[in-house]
């Protein structure tokens, strides 16, 4: 998110001066993904791969977006004019990519006004998922995880916290779900999902929505899952296969989405929430710092410390 400095010739409705935000994702507007509105799988902006993104692995050769000046192709597409001045700040920051990112999960689970509904992860994306969903009318909310502060926060925006450290999380939220299960279940936790122990089992968390959903819910998946990650814990996690419970999938009757988030198609009204108030995602801000000091950030960030859930970075601090 910033200032225009400058504009291209081919640019048309963007000005110099003008504050506007861009989706992680780099896309076209008009190829045949693009025109239905999914935009983190573009077909022209990463030939040979469907989606592009700033400073992502196989997603093109645009540089990471935590800098001071961004080059951004495909402006008047993928720039989103945000009011002038500074209001709102960290809330539109997040425009960029988790709010639109927990919106797409409820988006893929089809979360409806009364449903109850299971996140898991509470990190910054499991958490704006949870105040998604409850935005979205869910009347029972729950996050899992173990990290208290996170455990903490989802309590504070309204959802049930779950902690996988002390209770066996499909249990807890059969029995407060009259036996039954929820309605919806969200991954926002991904392949690096652990045990209780802390050790990894990349599974687990798929396996788990598939026990904590009831028969013909549906599972919006955005937690990260690749084809490749070399140092997952055994060969076939190394290449992307999983040992997936399809046989409980399948006699469920459940339905799931995955993949990267299509920002472009929720940033818009996401933004028009915040200025009228009706969201404020920033609630899981928990740090701002000047750009100088990411690189001790990500470290902190990578050990899960106290304080540092999420952090923005400020290119020109103040
Ligand atoms: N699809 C997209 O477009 C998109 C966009 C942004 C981020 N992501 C992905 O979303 C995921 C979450 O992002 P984040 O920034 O919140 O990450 P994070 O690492 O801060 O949060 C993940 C949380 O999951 C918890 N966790 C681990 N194992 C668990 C288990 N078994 N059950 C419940 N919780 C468990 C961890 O304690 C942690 O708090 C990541 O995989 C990230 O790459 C996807």
């Amino acid at each position: 998110m910033g200032i225009v400095e400058a504009v291209g010739s081919g640019v048309a409705s963007l000005s110099e001066g003008d504050r506007i935000c861009l989706p992680f994702n780099v896309a076209c507007g008009f190829c045949k993904n693009c025109e239905r509105d999914k935009t983190g799988f573009c077909l022209t902006v990463n030939p040979g791969f469907a989606g592009g993104a700033y400073g992502y692995v196989s997603m093109g050769p645009y540089t990471g977006g935590q800098t001071e000046y961004l080059r951004v192709p495909f402006a008047d597409f993928n720039g989103l004019k945000l009011p002038p001045g500074d209001e709102h700040e960290t809330d539109f920051a997040m425009l960029a990519d988790i709010f639109p990112t927990g919106y797409h999960a409820t988006e893929m689970a089809e979360v409806s006004p009364g449903e109850s509904v299971a996140v898991y992860g509470g990190g910054p994306v499991g958490l704006v998922a949870a105040y998604s969903a409850i935005l979205r009318g869910a009347a029972k909310v729950f996050v899992v995880d173990r990290v208290p502060s996170r455990l903490r926060l989802a309590e504070d925006i309204g959802a049930v916290g779950v902690n996988f450290s002390e209770v066996d999380p499909i249990e807890a939220i059969t029995e407060q779900t009259g036996g039954e299960g929820t309605d919806k279940g969200i991954d926002a936790v991904g392949y690096q999902a652990t045990v209780s122990e802390g050790e990894e089992q990349p599974a687990i968390v798929l396996n788990n929505l598939f026990r904590t959903v009831r028969p013909t819910g549906k599972i919006g998946v955005v937690g990260l899952y690749v084809p490749s990650e070399p140092g997952a814990p055994n060969e076939d996690a190394a290449e992307g296969r999983l040992l997936f419970e399809i046989g409980k999938f399948f006699e469920k009757g459940l339905r799931m989405g995955t993949g990267q988030a299509n920002v472009k198609s929720y940033n818009r009204q996401l933004r028009d929430m915040i200025i009228s108030g009706r969201a404020k995602p920033s609630f899981v801000v928990s740090k701002e710092l000047p750009l100088d000091e990411a690189p001790d950030a990500y470290e902190r960030f990578d050990n899960r410390e106290e304080g540092y859930s999420k952090v923005v970075l400020h290119p020109h601090a103040a």
